[in-house]
């Protein structure tokens, strides 16, 4: 284990928080707020930050949009630019805050903002960000990541700096409260796979990133049990706190990292519009089978920890089928079903969009190349 570990987001949980921004925001910035498509403004979330706001300034920019766009953020840089703007609220789901993190970003910079997902350009300063989180799922409010399309060419690519990084992230998980229920099993299919994709790799004896995942895990999978409680507080305030503990650094520092199920299933995305959580059930459990050998003891050990089997043969085999379950049980598909009649041609053009994007070592041990990608695309349709 080596590792230098910081979240440095502050986190205000609970019902009501959304009234801390007027004193986490500086009184003296030119604030922007960006939102999506607004379902802010039906939960009354948007009345609370306007109140909370009352005595800063501020503009907005709006119509962010799932799976956000370069093509549309570059108009929200244009405006942080020339307003000057000097503090980002960010209000929404992932889509928004990773919306968010572009613009900070790209607003710092003279070039094209595009550079920052090609690596053209080392992000080096950032407008400050804050965040007002309405789904859980991605933990995008207190990491330094963000994936952004390009909708031209659909590439869909991450990039992660420390100057992104959410200053603070308000959850109260009454803005939930409007969030149809494909968002919510959205949030615990992403933040399920989020944990798999630091924790099912190898064994590595990290007594307390292990423990905490299988935590995680199992909390999600006793609110995918109690699925007929989404809208009491309990249930609400749980599924808020456990997707942002599966994506704040925490249970993958020190350990090995896979993230080729997130790859291929943003491809899918990109090409297809599946939701981000849907893409990533059609392609893990085909991908586990394809890489049981070498995920065979961390199986083993989830199979145990997690889903409380017992031992004894195909262990890891019957672990898969447990994880196939717990998406089923969700009415998540995991084959790709919707996407035209032509599977082989959709398989195709996953993996020439792989390969124009260097995805063609993927896993824990780069050991997933196009040939693996296929043969996981080809189980995951059948
Ligand atoms: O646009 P609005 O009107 O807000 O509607 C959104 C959107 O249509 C709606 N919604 C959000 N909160 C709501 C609500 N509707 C009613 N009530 C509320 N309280 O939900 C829809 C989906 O929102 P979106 O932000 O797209 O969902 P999610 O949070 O799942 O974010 C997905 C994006 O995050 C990226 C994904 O690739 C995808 O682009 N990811 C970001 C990561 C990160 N930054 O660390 C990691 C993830 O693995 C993921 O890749
Ligand atoms: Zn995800």
């Amino acid at each position: 284990m080596e590792f230098s570990y910081v979240n440095t987001t502050q986190i205000h949980f609970g019902q009501g928080k959304i009234a801390s921004i007027s004193d986490a925001i500086p009184s003296t910035s030119k604030v922007l707020v960006i939102y999506g498509g607004g379902s802010i403004k039906k939960n009354g979330v948007y009345q609370q930050v306007e109140s909370a706001l009352s005595d800063h300034t501020w503009i907005e920019f709006s119509g962010v949009e799932p799976n956000p766009t370069m093509e549309n953020l570059d108009k929200a840089v244009v405006i942080a630019k020339a307003e000057k703007v000097d503090f980002i609220l960010a209000v929404g789901g992932g889509s928004v805050i990773d919306g968010a993190k572009y613009v900070a970003a790209a607003a710092c910079y003279d070039g094209a903002g595009w550079d920052i997902l090609l690596g053209k350009y080392t992000i080096t300063k950032a407008i400050p960000i804050g965040a007002i989180l309405t789904l859980p799922a991605t933990g995008s409010e207190s990491n330094s990541g963000s994936v952004i399309t390009r909708a031209s060419t659909q590439d869909k690519l991450p990039f992660s700096s420390p100057a992104v990084q959410p200053k603070f992230a308000v959850l109260d998980a009454d803005a939930m409260k409007t969030l149809p229920e494909r968002q919510l099993i959205n949030g615990l299919v992403d933040a399920w796979v989020h944990t798999c994709e630091q924790y099912l790799t190898m064994p590595t004896g990290a007594m307390v990133q292990d423990g905490y995942a299988e935590a995680l895990l199992k909390n999600l999978l006793t609110l995918a049990k109690q699925y007929d409680q989404y809208e009491t507080l309990q249930w609400r305030e749980n599924l808020m706190w456990t997707a942002n503990q599966a994506l704040n650094g925490l249970i993958g520092a020190g350990v090995p990292h896979d993230w080729a199920t997130h790859m291929i299933g943003h491809e899918l995305t990109a090409l297809y519009g599946v939701d981000h959580a849907r893409s990533l059930a059609i392609v893990q459990p085909s991908l586990f089978r394809n890489q049981l050998a070498v995920k065979k003891d961390k199986l083993e050990q989830m199979g145990r920890n997690v889903f409380a089997l017992t031992e004894g043969d195909n262990l890891a085999e019957r672990t898969i089928d447990a994880i196939e379950a717990f998406y089923h049980s969700l009415s998540v598909a995991t084959q790709l079903t919707e996407h035209g009649d032509d599977k082989a041609a959709a398989i195709d053009k996953i993996i020439a969009q792989l390969e124009a994007h260097k995805m063609t070592k993927l896993g824990e041990n780069k050991a997933i190349t196009l040939t693996q990608s296929r043969e996981i695309l080809e189980a995951a349709v059948k």
